[in-house]
């Protein structure tokens, strides 16, 4: 309570401050020739942010960081000087010739710079109404044209409007990580991306451990993330073409939204709350067991509502049954039934799942599902297919190797049509398969295994007796 009190006495002193020295305060934009002090700020055109100094709670550092200007609670939505702090209240922050934001301090040397590999006559530093602060050439509006952008270079938060992605023509991938500790905004362990490789889906990871996907971009949302949904306050967007691929989203109203990565490597998107002033959580991922990437290894099934997490696809089983019983889920299953290309595979339809990694997929627009089995059950290589977009209702979406990340979502997960040998599959093409449908060993440990031993035996007195009717046939 004491940290909030601070806070709202150091804004005061801020508003006083900036009441006293009129030059910096009341403008969004700074020229060559001018500068701002620890404890001038500049606001952006419409009142919704405010760049300046300031010290996260808990430390004494100074940092040059953005915050919202009408929202009560402190808020810092960017920082330049992440992991080189001010010890003291004499910074200084100018943009020089030819186009670089600078932060100098007490004794003059420049501790923080932003970069450029472009020189204009005449640069100025302004920050937009969105939060974006940008370095540009005089009155230029366009973008495109800009020589540098805080939403190029993003903090822990991702506000509407940032690309969060990759662009293909600069070489650059905007993403966002998380600070190290509430205290300190040093670059943290975690970092959200969108991933390009083969299809579009979110990530957050560790260092290059994967910690979190999001499931591949459907058309309407992720396939992973069901509480993602059309609502009145942001609209969101998958854009894909030749020069870049980026997640974006924006306001559609007047309730503030921001989406941040948590120093322990929570994804979290909050709402503003105006009648209690408070942030709300609007939501947040990972949020279950069945969030953590790859936990039931290939061709596993993860559900929540079980006890013991992960189960087999049904056709699937343990690859290590023992191990698998031990809760060693990582490596995962394989089919009951070898797959024999060369003498015919057809398909079986999962319903009711996150879609796995698509890091090894690739797509086909416009084409129907039928179209889509065709072309997979031509390369012996492929091993699943799914609508792309199911807003549309067409396009392939195409896996090669193992089939990981699977997450039991009944109520609105999709179908995925999985290659099976001939023997296995049955293709219930336009009927509606079971939902989330997965052998599950969900007894204890024990009777887990007694279980699948005598499974085992069912199957194999079963398999027997239908090569014994084949015989018998032919
Ligand atoms: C730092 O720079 C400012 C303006 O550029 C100058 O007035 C001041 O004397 C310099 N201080 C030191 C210690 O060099
Ligand atoms: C200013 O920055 C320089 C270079 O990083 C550093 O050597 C110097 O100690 C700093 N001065 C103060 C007073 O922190
Ligand atoms: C600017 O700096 C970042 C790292 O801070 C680097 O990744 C990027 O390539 C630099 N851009 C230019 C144009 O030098
Ligand atoms: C939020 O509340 C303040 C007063 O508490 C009011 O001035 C402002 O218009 C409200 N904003 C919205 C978007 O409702
Ligand atoms: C993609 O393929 C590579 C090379 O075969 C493999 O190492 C990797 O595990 C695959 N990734 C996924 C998600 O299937
Ligand atoms: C996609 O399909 C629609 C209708 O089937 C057709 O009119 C359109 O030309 C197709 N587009 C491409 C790029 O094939
Ligand atoms: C099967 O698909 C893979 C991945 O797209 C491709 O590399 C391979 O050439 C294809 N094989 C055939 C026989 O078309």
């Amino acid at each position: 309570m004491k940290k909030s009190v601070n806070d709202i006495l150091l804004l005061f002193l801020l508003s006083v401050l900036c009441l006293t020295q009129k030059i910096a305060c009341l403008t969004d934009t700074l020229t060559a020739t001018q500068f701002i002090k620890d404890g001038e700020t500049i606001i952006s055109a419409g009142g919704s942010f405010e760049l300046g100094f300031f010290s996260p709670s808990l430390s004494t550092n100074r940092y040059v960081g953005i915050w919202y200007k009408k929202i009560s609670i402190p808020t810092v939505v960017w920082v330049a000087n992440r992991e080189v702090p001010l010890t003291s209240t004499s910074g200084v922050l100018e943009v020089i010739k030819p186009g670089l934001l600078v932060l100098r301090n007490d004794t003059n040397n420049t501790i923080w710079s932003s970069n450029s590999s472009t020189s204009v006559p005449n640069p100025v530093l302004q920050l937009l109404e969105t939060g974006n602060l940008v370095v540009k050439d005089g009155n230029q509006e366009d973008p495109e044209m800009f020589q540098w952008q805080s939403f190029d270079y993003p903090t822990d938060t991702f506000l509407p409007g940032m690309k969060l992605g990759h662009n293909f023509v600069t070489g650059l991938e905007v993403y966002i990580s998380s600070w190290k500790s509430f205290e300190d905004p040093a670059p943290g362990k975690y970092t959200y991306h969108c991933d390009p490789t083969g299809y579009p889906q979110n990530f957050v990871k560790m260092g290059s451990s994967l910690q979190f996907r999001t499931g591949p971009w459907n058309g309407l949302g992720f396939s992973g993330v069901p509480s993602l949904q059309r609502n009145p306050i942001f609209s969101y967007e998958v854009v894909m073409n030749s020069k870049e691929v980026y997640y974006t989203y924006k306001l559609l109203g007047s309730t503030s939204t921001r989406f941040t990565l948590s120093p322990t490597g929570v994804g979290q998107r909050w709402t503003w709350d105006n009648q209690t002033g408070s942030w709300i959580i609007y939501l947040s991922a990972p949020n279950d067991n069945c969030d953590s990437y790859g936990l039931c290894g290939a061709y596993g099934g993860c559900d929540t509502e079980n006890s013991q997490i992960c189960g087999c696809l049904d056709k699937f089983s343990p690859k290590y049954p023992d191990k698998w019983a031990n809760r060693d889920w990582s490596n995962g299953c394989i089919r009951n039934v070898a797959l024999d290309c060369q003498s015919g595979d057809g398909f079986t339809k999962y319903s009711g799942f996150k879609l796995p990694d698509t890091h090894n997929s690739s797509y086909n627009t416009n084409t129907s599902l039928e179209e889509c089995r065709r072309i997979c059950l031509k390369n012996c290589s492929c091993t699943a297919y799914s609508t792309l977009d199911i807003s549309s209702g067409s396009g392939c979406l195409f896996w090669f190797g193992d089939l990981i990340d699977m997450k039991v979502i009944s109520a609105a997960g999709q179908d995925i049509y999985i290659r099976m040998a001939s023997s296995e599959s049955v293709f219930l093409h336009g009927s509606s398969g079971k939902k989330g449908k997965m052998l599950v060993i969900s007894l204890s440990l024990l009777l887990g295994m007694v279980l699948l031993g005598s499974l085992n035996l069912i199957l194999y007195l079963r398999r027997r007796k239908s090569k014994f009717q084949k015989q018998k046939n032919a």
